[in-house]
């Protein structure tokens, strides 16, 4: 096989997910097992600015594949919008010879790669990595399933003590732009309803069905809010709740950030070990270069990467019908 590369730099960018370490171990794995050296740039785009480059070998990734969080640190990156920063990013890859790039972020990371591998002749392959869940082409991200497990956790605790006391509970979960967690979370959990950025809410209509149920005596209730819902997040959405159920009792629960860390699930291993092995191959034999790696109805699926920026996910608003039928 003619390789079309021998040197290859890979990089954390964006939110960290779960799975990244996967990830760049099944690069750097790869990668050594077809003969190319392999460099970790930290920091993101950032390091490529800043030259912060480290050649890996395959005891580099060793014991990380349980890790959460990111060997390489991950940043979001201003510079690299610039073209200057740019210019200095591939002056940097030039000067060790790095030939492909593997980047392994979310959407914000793939427009920079976009750009970037439309200025310069650096191929790269985006591997999706966000707990958002909120990218196109491609049915999971890595890390959504380790997220969106360690909220149903989370929210299983809560239900035994909202059920203690007969209390509402509003639990606000990570997704600014994104409704991916609250969705399968809320369903998991059987919550009440669920309140996602995609979606306009009626706030109304849920304290309807709230004070209807609480009449039948009803009386445990979850709200899964996503922290970017229309309303906002959970403390908004219970101020309102509160000025018209003022007998109920009330309580709010932010999960945030633990959403982001641990120990990534098998389904998230898997997912970064078969993209990380493809992304590889990809670059060495030149095909479905400058792409996304998803996975759809199990099988790999390669998105260009200018149809992976401006693509939308959309969310199946079915779901949601489901929710409040089963929590009735
Ligand atoms: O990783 C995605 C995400 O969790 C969003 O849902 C959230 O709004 C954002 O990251 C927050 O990230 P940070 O705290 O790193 O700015």
């Amino acid at each position: 096989m003619e390789k079309k590369v021998s040197k290859i730099g890979v990089l954390t960018s964006g939110g960290d997910a779960p799975g990244m370490n996967a990830a760049i171990r099944a690069v750097v794995r790869t990668g050594i097992y077809y003969g190319l050296e392999v460099y970790g740039i930290v920091r993101g785009y950032a390091g490529m600015i800043e030259n912060d480059i480290f050649q890996m070998e395959s005891r580099s990734v060793a014991n990380i594949i349980q890790r959460g969080g990111t060997i390489l640190k991950t940043a979001r990156c201003k510079d690299f919008l610039e073209p200057e920063g740019r210019k200095r990013a591939y002056e940097n890859l030039k000067k060790l010879g790095i030939e492909g790039l593997v980047i392994i972020g979310g959407d914000g990371s793939f427009k920079g790669a976009q750009i970037f591998s439309n200025e310069f002749d650096i191929p790269c392959v985006g591997l999706p990595c966000t707990i958002d869940k909120d990218i196109a082409g491609t049915d999971f991200t890595i890390g959504f399933d380790t997220a969106v497990n360690t909220a149903v956790q989370a929210i299983d605790k809560i239900r035994d003590t909202a059920d203690a006391h007969d209390r509402l509970f509003i639990i606000e979960v990570m997704g600014r732009d994104s409704g991916y967690i609250a969705l399968h979370s809320g369903i998991a959990t059987g919550a009440e309803n669920i309140m996602i950025p995609e979606l306009k809410t009626d706030i109304y209509e849920i304290i309807n069905t709230l004070q209807e149920k609480e009449k039948r005596k009803k009386l445990v209730n979850l709200l899964v809010v996503a922290e970017g819902s229309e309303l906002g997040g959970a403390n908004e959405v219970a101020k309102v709740l509160k000025s018209k159920m003022t007998h109920a009792d009330i309580k709010v629960c932010i999960l945030g950030h633990i959403q982001r860390g641990g120990a990534p699930s098998c389904m998230d291993r898997v997912l970064a070990s078969r993209m990380g092995y493809a992304a590889v191959e990809s670059l060495l034999t030149g095909t479905n270069i400058n792409t996304m790696i998803g996975l759809v109805n199990n099988q790999l699926n390669y998105t260009p990467l200018d149809q992976a920026v401006k693509a939308e996910r959309t969310i199946d608003f079915e779901w949601l019908k489901v929710v409040k039928i089963l929590a009735s």
